[in-house]
């Protein structure tokens, strides 16, 4: 091996071990103190919130109870996400965990969409739900996805493109925790079929025609 070689083999091998640990935080950071529940006043803005004083934190930051109530499903997907992450619940701020309830009327969906932070684990409580990921795996698109009962669980895995089809004869009930305080949701047709983007992308993107690119993006509009 020449100088010059095995300096560019040391830079790589730099790089890699550079990039390791920024890969393996891609997750929420560890709170750096027992509680720091979310000031919902604080100005200043942080990758996360500000904590509220501790002398001012009282039991009730720790609870919630947002999600007893099932959310309207008289809507397109007859369907309701109740969402409780550190926007509702402040107490969950810098713990890396939230949680959601989903209610489905008869033929109820909660359609194809990802949480860019958080892997998802649902227990179905009531009714029989399709539920499925597709893994990016290899770049290969796999499908994961079967139908569970009452009892049962289900995890997306972070990330991935995921749903839930109520397939019962009856509304369905879940329940699922979040591995973020902030998971985010991006609803996959609306993402890219309610914003001004050119026609073409679309229609090159599905290989579909402009009167089908239309026709999705008015089911999208509001
Ligand atoms: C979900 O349910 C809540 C509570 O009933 C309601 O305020 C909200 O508009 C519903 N969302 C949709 C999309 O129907």
């Amino acid at each position: 091996m020449t100088i010059r070689s095995s300096m560019w083999a040391t830079v790589a091998v730099l790089l890699v071990v550079a990039l390791v640990p920024m890969l393996a935080m891609a997750a929420d950071e560890d709170p750096l103190q027992d509680v720091c529940v979310r000031d919902t006043a604080a100005a200043l803005t942080i990758n996360g919130f500000a904590c509220k004083p501790f002398a001012k934190v009282s039991v009730d930051d720790f609870k919630f109870v947002g999600l007893k109530n099932p959310g309207d499903t008289n809507n397109a997907n007859k369907a309701n996400v109740t969402a409780a992450s550190v926007i509702q619940f402040p107490g969950l701020n810098t713990l890396g965990i939230s949680a959601v309830r989903i209610d489905f009327a008869k033929g109820g969906i909660n359609p194809p969409h990802t949480h860019p932070r958080a892997t998802e684990l649902l227990i179905l409580l009531k009714g029989e739900l399709y539920v499925g990921f597709v893994s990016s795996n290899g770049a290969v698109n796999t499908l994961f996805a079967t139908t569970i009962y009452p009892g049962e669980a289900f995890v997306f895995p972070r990330g991935l493109v995921h749903f839930q089809l109520n397939v019962g004869k009856a509304p369905a009930l879940a329940f699922a925790g979040l591995s973020s305080q902030n998971p985010g949701v991006q609803q996959v047709a609306p993402a890219l079929f309610m914003p001004d983007i050119k026609d073409e992308v679309l229609e090159k993107g599905f290989r579909i025609d402009t009167k089908t690119v239309d026709m999705i993006q008015k089911q999208f509009r509001m």
